[in-house]
């Protein structure tokens, strides 16, 4: 019988989330299926219900119901409590576990596709929002040394605080005056407004990696990196990389992710 998936989201007919699915499961030669299911704004516990019933072995999680996700969850994995938010659900008889594949898509797409190795690096995470939050677990986890800016320093500091064991400085983008960094982060959605960040000029160490968790548009935040001579990358990647690894989950098998990006790439 075909093993039944989703993603759950609203809205959800722009999602990608399908074809990348397909693209794996045909590369691996699995018989599954997966598709968008707009739950109503009300209605994402009814909908979860619905295809626990129906057989479902899981689903993808997306805005704006990756809270709902969390809380709707019987067991948790550690990074999907770090990001108070889960992606990645795992349908097992009685128990719902909820995962969060964000983060590891973003450091597998900086590690592995743009060939950064994070240990030891100087990190900036920009944006203290539910992008951020998804995110900053698996980043330290790499041994990277993480700074966070914020617009509102405070959350900033709220995020860093998250993690005490962990020398992590979190403030405003007047205090990175004079720093550098490796790599840079957007993860805020400043580029949704096609909003400049104040991030001082000078940031960018040298060959540093800027990289957007948006993709399919130019940030001011891709723009303003080009223009200080660092790599740009766009999110395409991280989106095919936590698919990938919402699949690894599910299916005990870890696609090639590299023709599934090349492919999107084309599309867009
Ligand atoms: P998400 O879940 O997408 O992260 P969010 O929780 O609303 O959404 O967070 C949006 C993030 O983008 C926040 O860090 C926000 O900064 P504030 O905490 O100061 O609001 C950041 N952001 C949004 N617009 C911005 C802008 N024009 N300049 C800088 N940061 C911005």
């Amino acid at each position: 019988m075909t093993d039944r998936y989703a993603v759950i989201g609203n809205p959800i007919s722009h999602s990608k989330s399908p074809l990348i699915h397909k693209l794996f499961a045909e590369q691996i030669g699995q018989d599954i299926s997966y598709e968008a299911i707009a739950a109503p704004l009300e209605g994402f516990a009814a909908t979860i219900d619905r295809l626990r019933s129906e057989g479902y072995k899981g689903c993808n999680v997306t805005v704006p119901f990756k809270f709902d996700a969390f809380n709707c969850a019987t067991e948790l994995s550690e990074r999907a409590k770090a990001a108070q938010a889960v992606n990645t659900l795992i349908f097992e008889g009685d128990k719902i576990i909820g995962d969060n594949t964000d983060g590891a898509g973003l450091v597998r797409d900086i590690e592995y596709n743009h060939g950064v190795m994070l240990k030891g690096m100087r990190v900036l995470l920009m944006g203290a929002g539910g992008a951020s939050y998804g995110v900053a677990l698996p980043l330290l986890t790499t041994g990277a040394s993480l700074a966070i800016a914020n617009r509102t320093a405070s959350r900033a500091v709220e995020l860093a605080m998250k993690f005490p064991d962990a020398a992590i400085r979190g403030g405003s983008y007047a205090e990175l005056e004079g720093l550098q960094f490796d790599v840079v982060i957007n993860a805020t959605s400043a580029g949704l407004t096609d909003s400049e960040i104040p991030l001082p000029t000078g940031i960018f160490a040298p060959g540093a990696l800027a990289y957007d968790m948006m993709y399919g548009r130019e940030t001011p935040f891709m723009k303003f990196a080009r223009q200080q001579g660092a790599r740009v990358a766009d999110g395409l990647g991280m989106l095919v990389e936590q698919a990938a690894e919402a699949f690894y989950i599910w299916r005990g098998v870890r696609p090639e992710t590299a023709p599934v990006i090349a492919k999107l790439r084309t599309l867009q």
